[in-house]
């Protein structure tokens, strides 16, 4: 049996945080090791230029930060190839020959897309660039290019994941059955909240903890926590469900502490400060060994590149062999 391509990947516009290891990077470390899969995670940094064009710097910058936080939950480059969406020129490719297969329509109603142009405004304006508004189709390459089966992502990437198995099955039936259609999986928990209560945790809304944070920086975020709101002297009873410490506490701490934490917090015998304390111990104690890892490869940058190179390579040679089978296809093997 082959293996399966399992075939992920984020835009570097950022560092990861803890939204991202709850929502996706824990789920790609536990796939890695099942022998069956043949993992492939892509920095999707043409993607990220999409909606950062005016900014490479930024872009360029985040790859490595992506990179090192992907090796230091544990992303094991031995078992997952990692590697640079820009450097695999056949994704691009396929972008251009997949542009006829969709229409401008379909792409406007596409709900993420959709979406996510009316949360740019402030890059857009009123008209939305070509290339954004065709991203679903260079992800279509990203995923067919290297012949992914699997697609573990959120439930926010679903509409791209479907516009992508419409791309192939149009593909296929035009020009023979040479693209492998993809199934998305969901990759865990629906979003993480952020510690204001905000559904969105992100680097605009300053309500993240990021895999990189110090243990200060952790306390200093976790103490502006957005409590219940109605508690204001300490016996007074709380509601643990409009807090975001418990919300948290659910994710970090074990079940019996969490089950103290609702019983005391109800009976008023809990101070937000001291709960807040022992939640930040607790993320800080999970992180302590990403963020020891991640120290490592900060003051390793050489063995971040080799890794990047490497897996690059071999992400190369797959998505020429893909290329040679569409060509074919598609009548364009001059000269072969
Ligand atoms: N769109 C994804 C995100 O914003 C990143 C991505 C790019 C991706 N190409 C992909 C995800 C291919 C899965 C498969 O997070
Ligand atoms: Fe939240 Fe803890 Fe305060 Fe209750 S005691 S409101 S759970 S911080």
């Amino acid at each position: 049996m082959p293996k399966k391509r399992i075939l992920t990947g984020d835009r570097p516009t950022g560092k990861l945080h803890i939204g991202h290891y709850f929502g996706s990077l824990k789920k790609r470390v536990e796939l890695q090791e099942n022998p069956e899969y043949d993992p492939y995670i892509l920095i999707a940094d043409v993607q990220a230029l999409t909606d950062n064009f005016n900014n490479p710097e930024k872009v360029r910058k985040n790859v490595r930060e992506v990179a090192m936080d992907y090796l230091s939950v544990g992303i094991d480059p031995n078992k997952t190839t990692i590697y640079i969406q820009s450097m695999i020129p056949e994704v691009a490719e396929l972008t251009v020959f997949y542009s006829n297969l969709v229409t401008i329509a379909r792409l406007q109603r596409n709900p993420t897309v959709k979406t996510e142009i009316a949360q740019k405004r402030e890059i857009f304006g009123e008209s939305v660039t070509y290339g954004f508004l065709g991203y679903p189709v260079s992800q279509a390459a990203d995923i067919t290019a290297f012949e992914g089966k699997l697609v573990p992502v959120g439930e926010d990437q679903l509409p791209l994941i479907e516009q992508c198995r419409e791309i192939v099955r149009k593909f296929n039936s035009i020009y023979g059955d040479v693209l492998v259609e993809p199934e998305a999986i969901l990759s865990g928990n629906k979003r993480i909240k952020g510690l204001d209560g905000n559904d969105k945790m992100g680097k605009s809304l300053g309500n993240a903890i990021y895999l990189s944070d110090s243990e200060e920086e952790i306390n200093k975020k976790v103490m502006s926590a957005v409590t219940d709101p109605n508690r204001i002297k300490k016996d007074d009873k709380g509601n643990p469900d409009v807090c975001m410490v418990y919300y948290y506490h659910k994710l970090f701490s074990t079940e019996e502490e969490t089950k103290t934490v609702c019983s005391e917090c109800k009976a008023g015998e809990r101070g937000c400060v001291a709960c807040k304390k022992q939640l930040a111990k607790n993320i800080s104690d999970t992180l302590k060994p990403i963020r020891e890892r991640r120290a490592y490869y900060e003051t390793h940058p050489e063995e971040v590149d080799k890794i990047l190179i490497e897996g690059t390579k071999k992400a190369q040679a797959t998505a020429r062999e893909t290329m040679k089978k569409v060509k074919k296809a598609m009548m364009l093997d001059y000269f072969e």
